[in-house]
């Protein structure tokens, strides 16, 4: 499969602001940029940076981020699944899991997260993939936020659902072992009937259960 990636940007305005969101950003343009101390949920920042360039490098990963100059401050990453998920087992060429969106603490609740979304899938590209999100509460910056569990997955739905994500049922043992965790997926206008049949076999393994 060919991965088209084509550039779209918007300005935001936040505290007063203009920042940039863009993407899919090329893996030397971003390494060229700085990383803000605040992109810590994950890993720290110069190794969540070093991360980023690598996904912005594969043939499938694309980066979306918002910056202020050449300040990173946020950022949602399209790639493969990881091989050790179940997700990878029929090792789709048109499923891109979007692995993680962060928005530093600074700029948070002003739509970023939002916007990342609204120009990563201004790409029509993306009507040629499922496109799925595994979310974990142990992910979740629960502490930096102050939000339960159940807010904070309020909050994943609307940042998620603004992007046409919807919640999908699926008998993945992680995903199940919370309530508040969920798989949620945006299948593309032109994913063929095979690949939604073969992401529905990977959603449900234990069908003797049911
Ligand atoms: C989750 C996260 C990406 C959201 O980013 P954000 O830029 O604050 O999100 P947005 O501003 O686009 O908010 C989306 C919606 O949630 C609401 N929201 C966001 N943060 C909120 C908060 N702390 N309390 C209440 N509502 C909140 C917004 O008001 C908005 O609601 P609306 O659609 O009704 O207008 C950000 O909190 C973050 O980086 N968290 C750490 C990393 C993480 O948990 N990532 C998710 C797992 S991969």
């Amino acid at each position: 499969m060919e991965h088209i990636k084509r550039y779209y940007s918007k300005h935001v305005a936040i505290n007063g602001k203009s920042l940039l969101v863009e993407g899919p950003v090329p893996a030397d343009r971003l390494a060229a940029m700085r990383f803000d101390d605040g992109l810590k949920a994950f890993r720290i920042p110069e190794e969540q940076h070093k991360a980023l360039v690598e996904i912005a490098a594969l043939p499938e990963g694309r980066i979306v981020l918002v910056r202020d100059g050449d300040l990173v401050l946020g950022y949602a990453t399209f790639l493969y699944p990881d091989p050790m998920e179940r997700w990878s087992q029929a090792r789709l060429p048109d499923l891109l899991e979007l692995g993680a969106i962060e928005v530093s603490q600074s700029i948070r609740a002003g739509g970023v997260a939002k916007a990342l979304l609204e120009v990563a899938f201004s790409d029509d590209a993306l009507e040629d993939y499922i496109v799925i999100t595994t979310e974990y509460y142990w992910h979740w910056d629960l502490k930096g936020t102050g939000l339960d569990v159940w807010q904070y997955r309020k909050v994943m739905e609307k940042v998620m659902g603004s992007a046409g994500m919807v919640w999908m049922a699926t008998d993945d043992p992680e995903i199940c072992s919370h309530p508040a965790n969920c798989l949620m997926a945006r299948i593309g206008k032109r994913v063929p009937p095979e690949s939604v049949a073969a992401f529905d076999a990977m959603r449900f393994q234990n069908r003797f259960l049911f």
